[in-house]
């Protein structure tokens, strides 16, 4: 096949105009991840992420992003709040993350797609849990809602098959 015959990958997602539409349990995941991206601490960037965790417990864990001086040693929201999870609740997975970002504390109007990184991190736990993972990218006119994070990100890493 030659480059230009190549697909590009398809995946099927979800378009929502308000958070209303969305499983009741995920309705309040946009709203408490604005609510998390004011305490990012962006100094470099300025942009103001923050992501909300729903634990198949009940429970919503939120992060944002955390910047260093050393541009890399910072990390993403979506990381943060994930990692927080496991951190403090290892055996509990997760069923869906909501990520959103933030300017004159309003939600943007787009949808926030998670960077790679986070990509192969979501994964890890769909691997880990053998479980889907649903990923909401939210904005204020428009949220972007797929059931599995795999899907965001074909040939992912792995090293079980060493
Ligand atoms: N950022 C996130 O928090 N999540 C993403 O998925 C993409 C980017 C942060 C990292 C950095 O602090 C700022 O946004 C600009 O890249």
């Amino acid at each position: 096949m030659s480059p230009k015959d190549t697909p590009y990958f398809q995946f099927p997602f979800d378009e929502f105009g308000s958070e209303n539409e969305l499983k009741a349990e995920e309705q309040n995941l946009p709203e408490l991840a604005r609510k998390a991206a004011l305490y990012a601490y962006a100094p470099y960037s300025k942009f103001h992420v923050g992501a909300a965790v729903l634990l198949e417990n009940g429970e919503v864990i939120t992060g944002s992003n955390q910047e260093n001086a050393a541009y890399p040693s910072g990390l993403c929201a979506e990381r943060v709040a994930l990692f927080y999870a496991s951190a403090h609740y290892p055996d509990v997975p997760v069923k869906a993350i909501a990520v959103t970002a933030v300017k004159n504390r309003q939600t943007v109007e787009v949808p926030v797609p998670p960077c790679g990184s986070c990509r192969q991190v979501f994964i890890e736990w769909e691997k880990r849990f053998e479980k889907p993972m649903a990923v909401i990218m939210a904005g204020s006119k428009k949220i972007i809602r797929t059931d599995k994070a795999a899907y965001l990100l074909p040939f992912s890493f792995q090293s079980d098959f060493l």
